[in-house]
């Protein structure tokens, strides 16, 4: 392993910051989306409904303790730290001329903690969130006018820290709005609440678009204004297996991730493939895309491949000839593989195939910047977390990625776990589904001290760091 190599942890701002009206933050899509479950959705409400929780609005507090938290990230030995620039801290509308000063004024705070302690910023500029204000008054990324106010917070951004970040990325897992039958994907990725009889698909691959011109131009204002920025992209890169080498099942799985990893495609290459292209011919899409668009593209590549890995998915063939792909109906069991609580299949071997597939397909560096384990952990009365299934996970996850990088020979800038500290779950709102070497006293119904304490895998990782992934 390289000295240089990032070992950290990662997190987003909407998920542990709190303080969602504090320095004058607008709010924003995750401020409206209530706590749920595995087994009932979150709700995303309109207005703020005063009879439901509403679990980002105080998080863990990061925004008053990321002090206190920084300490204990040094004290593992974190050389990197993802999170996110929440955008209404910035402009709380979204769509002002002019920045909020006591927003941007929090993150140089942040920023200079964690270079303080010799941790690198690695920072999302939308992690699945953006001003409600240009939900309620553009109906988010179906407009292309976002792209503008996007521009505007980027370079924003990329300006005030232009001395104290150099690894950005731009959307946090832009493709999962691919799975448009969920909707507060749809929501945190492109900030669109559908209306009755819409064709969902295809105002969602407009807003997709509108999101590549997007980044693609962050990508070249942050290259004009440092050259030694390192921009990239952000993937859910959940590889999708055929079930069989049948070839129907193989075919099937070509198709399959052509619909999830087209961003990738465009992100990393600058152009919308040809199948993307004869795809949207055969459903008649009218998209606004120009030849001004189409050069934008062109011309900002992402420098690296960031990405998440948590698991692998299984498809089998059905005989569609257009290869046609619903992650709700097409997905199938991996008889090879087991499952998390929350039904997330478990496949280590998994990753090293990702980097693999990633690093030959696009030859450019790659960053894991989200892999974890969310499970049930319990405080025991003498404050301690034995959390051996989380070491165990990450264990075999690690071992895999060396593999990739020793064996294989794949280019890998860092690896870091994501959910750090107990945080709000993004997908069911929850405190109880724990990711964190840091155990939060903080419950699913908002009750807790918010105290601080130390689990097992804390000591595990710090040895982790420490001998560069010779002690697992
Ligand atoms: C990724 C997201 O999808 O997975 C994170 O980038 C999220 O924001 C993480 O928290 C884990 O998902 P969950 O739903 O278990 O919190």
């Amino acid at each position: 392993m390289k000295a240089s190599f990032l070992w950290g942890g990662a997190v987003a701002a909407h998920q542990v910051e709190g303080g969602w009206r504090d320095g004058g933050k607008g709010i924003n899509v995750s401020d409206i989306m209530t706590v749920g479950s595995h087994a009932s959705p979150r709700k995303i409400t309109p207005v703020i409904d005063e009879n439901e929780f509403y679990p980002n609005h105080e998080a863990i507090d990061f925004y008053h303790r990321y002090k206190e938290d920084i300490a204990l990230f040094k004290e593992m030995g974190f050389k990197c730290f993802r999170t996110s620039i929440s955008w209404a801290r910035i402009f709380p509308q979204g769509d002002e001329e002019q920045p909020n000063e006591a927003g941007l004024r929090f993150y140089d705070d942040l920023f200079d903690e964690l270079l303080k302690n010799d941790i690198q910023p690695v920072i999302t500029l939308s992690h699945f969130e953006m001003p409600y204000g240009l939900v309620t008054k553009y109906g988010g990324w179906r407009n292309r006018q976002l792209i503008t106010f996007f521009e505007r917070f980027a370079r924003v951004c990329f300006e005030r820290y232009k001395d104290k970040v150099k690894y950005w990325m731009t959307f946090n897992e832009i493709n999962n709005q691919a799975n448009y039958q969920s909707d507060i994907s749809v929501l945190t990725n492109s900030g669109i609440l559908f209306q009755e009889g819409e064709d969902k698909e295809e105002i969602v691959y407009q807003a997709s678009l509108y999101e590549l011109i997007a980044s693609a131009k962050a990508v070249k204002i942050a290259h004009d204004i440092n050259p030694d920025f390192m921009v990239g992209c952000m993937m859910a890169m959940t590889p999708i297996y055929p079930y069989s080498c049948s070839p129907d099942d193989m075919l099937k799985a070509v198709g399959a991730n052509h619909k999830r990893f087209w961003y990738l495609d465009v992100h990393a290459r600058g152009k919308i493939p040809a199948y993307m292209q004869s795809f949207f011919k055969r459903k008649g899409y009218h998209l606004d895309i120009t030849e001004e668009d189409i050069a934008t593209l062109k011309d900002g590549c992402v420098d690296y491949i960031g990405f998440s890995y948590y698991m692998s998915f299984t498809t089998k063939g059905d005989g569609n000839e257009y290869l046609d792909y619903n992650e709700a109906t097409d997905l199938c069991d991996n008889p090879y593989i087991s499952k998390t609580k929350w039904g997330w299949p478990i496949d280590a071997k998994g990753l090293r195939y990702t980097l693999n597939w990633l690093y030959d397909r696009y030859q450019l560096p790659t960053f894991i910047v989200e892999n974890g384990f969310g499970a049930i952990d319990v405080l025991e009365d003498s404050n301690q977390v034995h959390d051996q299934y989380r070491i165990n996970y990450l264990k075999e996850h690690i071992e895999q990625m060396k593999k990739a990088i020793e064996i294989d020979g794949v280019d890998v800038l860092g690896y870091t776990v994501w959910g750090c500290i107990d945080c709000v779950s993004f997908s069911t709102g929850e405190m109880k589904k724990r990711y964190g070497f840091i155990y939060v006293d903080k419950n699913n119904d908002g009750s807790g001290t918010l105290k601080r304490y130390k689990k097992d895998s804390f000591e595990w990782y710090k040895q982790v760091i420490a001998s560069q992934g010779d002690k697992l």
